[in-house]
């Protein structure tokens, strides 16, 4: 018989009861001196933390980017450094708008935020399946989540408020067009693209900047559901994403995506006929190839989900040299919003947890707070800075070149001359017969009980975008009626 560990409380203490409490006779009551009872039973009290505030519902597991290109050129960052290094990386998947137990198979735009551990810190890119967002300006991303969210009073989802902040928002129309496409509800994540979807900068050893765009391409191909297909499915299980990544990986079938890059030179970004900054717009291929960087494989899953995935902070602030943000606004808000998030829903020193702490040595001065668990500096006395004791020092070298701006401070009109119609249609002309039939299917589905006012307004962007696109959602709402 092999020798068990004996059972102790947290600060060590053996257990001698873990099947009977401590009570005055075999009929109770029961003591208050059972610290064994009472440490169980506000351990479970805690076993909670606050569920993201979006992308709740997630997946995750870890995996290696392997460089297969050299673009030393366009960045000098050290993950890229040369051909054949392999990154140590940490995916999460997610939806958006389901809480932590929503049903993995429904509509909605999946996250796809990956965290690289470099020699340089981490990097995080926090994307989405999907190239582009609903809005442009990040004034309207708490507006936009309500709509998303319950109902203040039915405490239900509600398409009248989707459809009614849609239609007054026609920046959203090309991520609506998506979203009710075939893409909008894959069968998992390993059939899914990745996007960083913002513009990001890189810049090189010779403190050139470029504008550049994430692609990960799936190397498993492209797998939805109708709607009804996904009906079915949610009634056999309501997680089917997490049994599909967890025993693929599991199985030793590793899903791959190809890293791809979109660059831009500053001199470009001048010249395009739209804002290469603006979160709605894609940069076409045609004008802005893909380039091949290298390859994602997530080959290990959680031994812990909660410490590995659930506790992961992945912030499109954690950038390392080499790589930038750029200035869509969208991104500037989100550099702000995540560590803030973070720190609120796992405390002060999230960044020290596990699954969070930089695979390289990490020096700051950030000092006290709740669960402080990490070490002094080497010198005890270097608690600030400047300092005479040999504490970090900031180095210069990792300075990023100055980017020029100009313009008068004032809240402008984005929708002002925006076109938010062309690109839209594009995606509208790539779609067959059968995928313009299910988009205007799945729109008309997704417009029931919506008021015919909401509903004509919304209309009218179609009829903009394509007459087919229009008509095509007016004869499903008919047949739906
Ligand atoms: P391309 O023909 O060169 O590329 C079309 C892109 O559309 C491909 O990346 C393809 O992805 C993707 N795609 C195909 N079906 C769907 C769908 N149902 N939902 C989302 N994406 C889909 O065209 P352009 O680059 O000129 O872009 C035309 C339109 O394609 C854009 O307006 C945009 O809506 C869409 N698109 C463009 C992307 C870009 O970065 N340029 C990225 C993704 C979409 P895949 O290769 O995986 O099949
Ligand atoms: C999660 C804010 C736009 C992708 C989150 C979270 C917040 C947030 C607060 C929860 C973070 C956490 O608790 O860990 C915002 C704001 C946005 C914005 C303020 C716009 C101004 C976007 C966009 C994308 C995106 C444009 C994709 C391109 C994600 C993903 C997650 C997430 C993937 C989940 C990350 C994970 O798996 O932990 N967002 N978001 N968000 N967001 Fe956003």
């Amino acid at each position: 018989m092999s020798q068990k560990p004996i059972l102790t409380t947290t600060a060590g203490n053996p257990v001698a009861d873990n099947q009977n409490s401590l009570s005055a006779g075999p009929r109770g009551p029961l003591l208050l001196q059972d610290y064994h009872l009472i440490e169980k039973l506000a351990h479970q009290n805690r076993e909670r933390i606050p569920e993201r505030v979006v992308h709740a519902k997630g997946w995750g597991a870890h995996g290696t980017l392997t460089i297969t290109n050299d673009i030393t050129h366009y960045s000098k960052a050290s993950v890229f450094s040369e051909v054949g290094r392999k990154t140590p990386v940490l995916a999460r998947f997610s939806t958006v708008a389901g809480e932590m137990g929503a049903a993995d198979a429904e509509r909605d735009v999946r996250g796809f935020a990956l965290k690289f551990y470099t020699e340089q810190g981490n990097w995080d890119v926090v994307g989405n399946n999907t190239p582009i967002f609903f809005i442009r300006d990040p004034l309207k991303f708490p507006d936009f989540i309500h709509t998303q969210k319950r109902h203040p009073k039915t405490n239900l989802r509600s398409s009248t408020a989707a459809w009614d902040f849609w239609s007054l928002s026609p920046e959203s129309l090309h991520q609506v067009t998506m979203l009710m496409s075939d893409r909008g509800l894959p069968t998992d994540v390993r059939h899914i693209n990745g996007y960083g979807s913002h513009t990001y900068s890189f810049i090189n050893a010779a403190s050139e900047r470029f504008w550049v765009k994430f692609h990960f391409k799936t190397l498993q191909g492209h797998q939805h559901w109708t709607n009804d297909e996904a009906a079915a499915v949610v009634g056999r299980s309501r997680e089917t994403t997490q049994e599909d990544l967890f025993y693929s990986i599991e199985n030793g079938d590793f899903p791959k995506w190809r890293f791809c890059i979109q660059v831009m030179t500053e001199e470009q970004a001048r010249n395009t006929r739209y804002n290469p900054f603006d979160l709605t717009k894609v940069w076409p291929h045609g004008e802005f190839p893909l380039i091949e960087v290298g390859i994602l494989e997530l080959n290990r899953n959680a031994e812990n989900y909660f410490a590995e995935i659930e506790q992961a902070a992945f912030s499109p602030s954690n950038v390392v040299p080499g790589i930038g943000h750029s200035p869509d606004k969208m991104l500037q808000a989100r550099v702000f919003s995540y560590a803030d998030a973070h720190r609120y829903r796992l405390g002060t020193h999230y960044e020290a947890l596990p699954v969070n702490a930089p695979k390289c040595p990490v020096h700051h001065y950030h000092k006290d707070g709740a669960m402080r668990f990490f070490a002094n500096g080497q010198n005890p006395d270097a608690y600030y800075e400047p300092n005479s004791f040999g504490g970090p020092a900031q180095a210069a070298e990792y300075a990023e070149p100055a980017l020029a701006i100009d313009g008068a401070a004032d809240r402008y009109d984005h929708r002002d001359g925006n076109d938010d119609y062309s690109q839209p249609r594009a995606l509208f002309q790539l779609f067959d017969e059968g995928q313009r039939q299910r988009l205007f299917a799945n729109i008309a589905a997704s417009m029931a009980g919506v008021p015919q006012f909401i509903i004509d307004r919304q209309l009218a962007h179609f009829d903009k975008v394509h007459p087919d696109y229009g008509n095509g959602v007016r004869s499903a709402l008919a047949v739906g009626n």
